[in-house]
C-alpha cells in the first residue's frame, strides 16, 4: 500500500463564516456581483482597492473555498489520504469584543461535524482518517481565559489537532505579555498552534500602495507574508517567548518564512546584543538560543515550491523530521481549466522529492509519516 500522504496546510471558509462576511461592508468581507460570476472575496487591505470596481476586487470564491466535496476531489485528484484543515485568514481577529467566543464555537462545532461526517462516510479502515482539524481561536474575546477556556474545550473535540493563529496575537503582536496565559494553555495542553500571516508588511516596504497594486498579489503573498512570518517569531524570541514556555509547539506556515535562511544572522545579532544595550536599553535578551527553539519548539511546513527553500527548512529545523507537508489548498489554484493537477502542489511534491530522492523514507516522512506522529493522526 502506497504510504500516506498527509497535508497540513489546506484551508476552509465554513459557508456560516462566509455568510458572516457577506453581511459586512469593510475587510474582510465577501462581494456578490449582480450577474452570475463568482463571489469575490476581499480579505487583504491591499485588495479593497477604491479605484477597481466592486465586482473586480480582491479575488473569486468559488466552492472550493467552502464546499467539503470539493475539497474531497482535490485531495483524491492529488493522492492526498488526510488533510488537516483549518479556517483561512483572517480568522476571527476582526471580530468585535462580544461576538469572538460564540463565533470560535460555532465555527469550530463546525469544523468538527464535518471531520466526524467525512471520516465516517469514508469508510475508511485506516487508523489515520480523511480528516481532521485546526482550530480558530476568540483572539479579540475581552479577556484572555476566553481564549484559554476554548484551548481547553478543544481538547474535548476528538478532530481537533491544534489551533491555528496569525501575528496579531491580542492586537499587539505575539511578544506581548498579555499573551502569557494562552502561551501557558497551549504548552500546558501540549496544544500545537499552527502560526500563519496575514497582515503582511506595509504597502510603503514595496513603494507604495500603487507598485503594490500594480502588480497584484505578487508583492504581499510572495515577500509580504514570509516576511511578517519572520518578524513574528523574531519578537516571541526576543521577548522570552521560548524561555518562558520552553515546551510550546509551534508549527510555521510557508516554512517558516525567511527564518531558516536568516537564523544564523538572528541569532548573530542577539549574540551581540544579549541584553539589549543599545541605545541605553537594559532588557534582558533571550538565554535560550535560536538554533535551539528550532529544534525543539519549532515545526515548518513543506510550503515553499523549491530545492533551495526546503534544504534550508530542513537545516534550520534540524533534519527533516520537523517538516510537514502543505498544500494552501484553495489559494494557487490552477491557471487553465486544462491543468490535470495544481502546479501550486505538483511544485511542492517536486521541490520534496529532488530534495530528498536518495532517502525515499525521508520523503514518505514529509509527506506523510511526520504528521502523523506529532499530529497524533493515529
Ligand atoms: N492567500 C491567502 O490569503 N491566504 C493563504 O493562506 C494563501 C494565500
Ligand atoms: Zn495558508
Amino acid at each position: 500500500m502506497a504510504a500516506p500522504i498527509v497535508d497540513i496546510h489546506t484551508h476552509v471558509y465554513t459557508p456560516a463564516y462566509l455568510d458572516m462576511l457577506r453581511a459586512r461592508k469593510k475587510v474582510p468581507y465577501v462581494h456578490d456581483p449582480a450577474n452570475d460570476a463568482d463571489s469575490r472575496l476581499i480579505i487583504l487591505a491591499s485588495d479593497d482597492d477604491a479605484g477597481t470596481p466592486l465586482d473586480q476586487r480582491g479575488r473569486p470564491v468559488d466552492a472550493s473555498y467552502s464546499d467539503i466535496e470539493v475539497k474531497l476531489a482535490f485531495m483524491r485528484k492529488h493522492g492526498i489520504t488526510t488533510s488537516v484543515i483549518s479556517l483561512a485568514n483572517p480568522w476571527l481577529d476582526f471580530l468585535e469584543v462580544d461576538d469572538a467566543q460564540v463565533w470560535s464555537e460555532k465555527i469550530n462545532n463546525d469544523l468538527e461535524d464535518t471531520c466526524a461526517t467525512v471520516n465516517k462516510n469514508s469508510g475508511s479502515t485506516s487508523d489515520v482518517k480523511p480528516l481532521y482539524a485546526f482550530g480558530a481561536l476568540p483572539l479579540s474575546a475581552p479577556n484572555p481565559s476566553v481564549i484559554v477556556n476554548e484551548i481547553k474545550r478543544l481538547k474535548t473535540l476528538a478532530h481537533m489537532r491544534g489551533v491555528i493563529m496569525g501575528t496579531s496575537g491580542l492586537g499587539k503582536g505575539l511578544d506581548d505579555p498579555n499573551l502569557d496565559p494562552v502561551w501557558a494553555s497551549l504548552e500546558e495542553t501540549q496544544t500545537l498552534l499552527f502560526l500563519h500571516p496575514h497582515y503582511g508588511l506595509p504597502d510603503e516596504a514595496f513603494g507604495g500602495p500603487e507598485v503594490t497594486q500594480r502588480y497584484g498579489h505578487v508583492l504581499p503573498l510572495a515577500l509580504g507574508f514570509p516576511l511578517e512570518t519572520t518578524i513574528a517569531v523574531t519578537r516571541m524570541l526576543l521577548s522570552g517567548v521560548f524561555d518562558r514556555f520552553p515546551n510550546i509547539k509551534i508549527l510555521l506556515a510557508h516554512s517558516g518564512g525567511a527564518l531558516p535562511f536568516l537564523a544564523g544572522r538572528i541569532e548573530s545579532c542577539i549574540a551581540h546584543e544579549r541584553k539589549f544595550v543599545a541605545n541605553g536599553g537594559s532588557t534582558q535578551g533571550p538565554v535560550r538560543d535560536v538554533w535551539t527553539v528550532l529544534n525543539t519548539n519549532i515545526y515548518l511546513d513543506a510550503v515553499v515550491y523549491g530545492e533551495a527553500g526546503l534544504k534550508a527548512a530542513i537545516h534550520a529545523a534540524g533534519g527533516h523530521e520537523r517538516l510537514l507537508f502543505g498544500t494552501d489548498n484553495p489559494f494557487f489554484p490552477p491557471l487553465s481549466e486544462e491543468d490535470a493537477t495544481w502546479p501550486s502542489v505538483t511544485t511542492n511534491y517536486k521541490a520534496i522529492e529532488g530534495t530528498l530522492s536518495t532517502d525515499k523514507e525521508a520523503v514518505n516522512a514529509v509527506l506523510g509519516g511526520n504528521a502523523i506522529r506529532i499530529l497524533n493522526l493515529n
